[in-house]
Order: C-alpha cells, then sequence, then structure tokens
C-alpha cells in the first residue's frame, strides 16, 4: 500500500503526477515506464464521460490495465456526472485516490467523500476555475484532497489559468486555521516556466500533462515542475 499522501503531509515536499492524457496511448507501457523511471511520484489518470465535459477518455479497464503496468500511485480525476455510481469501480480498478467534481452532483459530496474512504481509498473534489472555495469549505474536514483546476476541464494542453491558483492559497490558509490536513492537488497547463507560482500557491500534487509527455526529456521536466 502506498503512503504517497502520509509522507507529503509528514514530510512536506512536492509530488510531480504526470497526466496520462498526454500521453501515447499506442505506446502507454511504454510512456509509463518512461515516466516512473524520469521520477514521476504518481500518475494522474483523466476520466471523461462526453457530459459532464464535452470530451470521452477512458473508463475504468484502462485504469485496471494501468494498475498492471505499474507500481506508482493512480490518482483518478473522475469528470464525469453522477460520479456515485462509478468511483467504486475506479477504486476496485486499482486507484488509490479518487476526486470527483463539486459540479458534478447537486448534493451527496460529503457521503460519496465517506464511501471512497470506506473502500480504503483516498478521496478529493475537484473544482473548476470559476468554482469558488466557499462552494466546497464544508467539505475539507472529509476530504484527503482537494483538486484545483487551472484550466476548465476537458482537454489537455490548454493555457493555464493563474486566477484559479488563489483558491490553493485560500485552501491553505483555511486548512492551518481549522487544523486540518487535506492535500491540495493543482491541475493543467502546469509547465516548467509557471510551476514554481504553482508550488508557492501550495499545491502538493503538482499536474502535468503536456509539459511532460511531449517534452524531449520527461526526467528534465518532471525536476524542473518539481523546483
Ligand atoms: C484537463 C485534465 C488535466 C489535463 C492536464 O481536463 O483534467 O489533467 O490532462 O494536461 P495539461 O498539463 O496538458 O494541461
Ligand atoms: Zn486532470
Amino acid at each position: 500500500m502506498s503512503s504517497l499522501f502520509r509522507r507529503l503531509i509528514d514530510g512536506g515536499g512536492v509530488a510531480v503526477a504526470p497526466s496520462v492524457l498526454a500521453a501515447d496511448f499506442a505506446r502507454l507501457e511504454k510512456e509509463i515506464r518512461a515516466v516512473d523511471a524520469a521520477g514521476a511520484d504518481c500518475l494522474h489518470l483523466d476520466v471523461m464521460d462526453g457530459n459532464f465535459v464535452p470530451n470521452i477518455t477512458f473508463g475504468p479497464f484502462v485504469v485496471e490495465a494501468i494498475a498492471r503496468l505499474t507500481k506508482l500511485p493512480l490518482i483518478t480525476h473522475l469528470m464525469i456526472l453522477n460520479p456515485g455510481d462509478y468511483a467504486e469501480r475506479f477504486v476496485e480498478a486499482g486507484s488509490y485516490a479518487v476526486s470527483f467534481h463539486r459540479e458534478a452532483m447537486e448534493s451527496g459530496h460529503a457521503d460519496l467523500l465517506k464511501k471512497i474512504r470506506a473502500l480504503g481509498c483516498k478521496a478529493g473534489v475537484a473544482i473548476n476555475p470559476d468554482t469558488p472555495l466557499s462552494a466546497v469549505i464544508d467539505l475539507l474536514p472529509g476530504l484527503d484532497f482537494l483538486l484545483v483546476m487551472t484550466v476548465f476541464p476537458g482537454f489537455g494542453g490548454q493555457s493555464f489559468i493563474p486566477e484559479a491558483l488563489g483558491k490553493a492559497e485560500e485552501a491553505a490558509r483555511v486548512r492551518k486555521e481549522k487544523g486540518l490536513d487535506f492535500l491540495i492537488e493543482v491541475d493543467g497547463g502546469v509547465k516548467p516556466e509557471n510551476a514554481r507560482l504553482v508550488r508557492e500557491a501550495g499545491a502538493q500534487i503538482v499536474v502535468a500533462g503536456t509539459a511532460i509527455f511531449r517534452s524531449p526529456d520527461y526526467a528534465a521536466a518532471v525536476a524542473a515542475i518539481r523546483g
């Protein structure tokens, strides 16, 4: 059982999470071995349903196949409607952590977090760039990580929205004030050039797709994002 979150909470530092969405799927096994060898701490898996976002990626079968290819912890990012109907399958597929979107359901977020945790998985909630932190403030005591999106979900390779980072800072402040211990993940448009801003805003899990998988040197990209 991986203890990535424990290590980040106790030891500080930043985990780099390559987003597999930007990998070459015809060479998926090689791509995953390459980012592992390049120093990735975990993998970020983007699940899209064509409803919550206007794009479709992959489901639990592919997550399960990836779990057989690597020992890296799998952080699954559900960009789907009705996440409560599917979260368990993604846990069973081998996810170390699963997040779902605040915007994907009207209610029931706290219960779904509990359910994911009861399955022995880390549970997180993701917020779009235009969703305020206040929309998830009551959920913070019951989650293991908050995913702050710095692009609108749906596609890799979009431009970073710096204004969204303020919510990572705000979340870190609230965490301190309330004595909580959730982690902060930042996802979307992160590149070596803006990674420092992202880390300084309090991101502990930094996701990067294009910046790693479309770079000629994965190890250099991972190292630059880690800082
Ligand atoms: C966007 C996804 C992101 C994306 C990141 O909908 O949630 O994880 O794959 O890719 P880059 O780093 O290319 O923006
Ligand atoms: Zn993502």
